[in-house]
């Protein structure tokens, strides 16, 4: 799946990956989002859908996109049960499924990290190319502070496939701060703020406190 090792597929079939409490960047984007009269909000990398929910109940119209089926399969199956319309496509995010200009806004959080160095260009220009103009985006991305950060095999410069935890396997790109300014170039950079705290998500290990480092980016195309 992608070019990680391990496959995201299996990853959902654990519930610790049906992650429910909102991003803390989103929970405080989303008043103004709404004040300013955006619609139409991309989810990408939706993973099990604990943000299709919360942006619905806030009153946008969410379309999800993810590459893991069964993160859909779970994220379908929590719309279903919240009564709320399952916008969600299967599709890498290095090929949005949507036109250009299509959204007001859109968030990835935790997503766009899980790719080769090649790729994480690809995947940022599909962004801005479904953004309508003045559209915004909100993401996550770890940062080379982040515990996790030299675990497992370097397979590029700040690339890890990681050796332990839940996400075994899996591919992390760890940004260092010019790495992520050369890489939303395109677009104004409103904020970049570094989050550095306890990890409160069910995939922290067990018996050991883990802070998490990483970098909260708001973007305008
Ligand atoms: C850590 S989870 C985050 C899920 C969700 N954004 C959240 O914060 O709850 C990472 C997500 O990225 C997705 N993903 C990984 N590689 C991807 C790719 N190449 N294209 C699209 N999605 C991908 C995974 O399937 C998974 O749902």
């Amino acid at each position: 799946m992608g070019n990680s090792t391990r496959s995201w597929n299996d990853l959902f079939t654990d519930p610790r990956f049906h992650w429910t409490e909102p991003d803390p960047g989103v929970a405080e984007t989303v008043p103004r989002w709404r004040d300013e009269g955006r619609r139409a909000i991309y989810d990408l990398g939706c993973g099990a859908g604990r943000h299709m929910a919360y942006l619905q109940v806030a009153g946008f119209e969410v379309y999800g996109s993810d590459v893991a089926e069964n993160g859909l399969g779970v994220c379908a199956g929590y719309m279903r049960e919240a009564e709320l319309p399952g916008r969600l496509v299967r599709a890498a995010m290095t090929a949005c499924p949507f036109g250009d200009d299509s959204f007001d806004a859109g968030i990835a959080t935790n997503v766009l990290n899980h790719n080769p160095r090649a790729l994480l260009q690809d995947a940022m220009d599909e962004i801005h190319r479904v953004l309508k103009p003045g559209g915004e985006f909100y993401l996550t991305v770890l940062n080379t502070w982040d515990w996790r950060y030299g675990s497992g095999e370097e397979v590029e410069p700040d690339s890890f496939i990681l050796a332990e935890g839940p996400e075994t396997g899996i591919l992390h790109h760890f940004f260092s701060e010019d790495d992520v300014r050369a890489w939303v170039s395109d677009f104004d950079l409103l904020e970049l703020r570094r989050d550095r705290g306890e990890l409160t998500l069910s995939t922290k290990l067990d018996d050991r406190p883990v802070v998490r480092d990483a970098w909260s980016v708001w973007l305008r195309k």
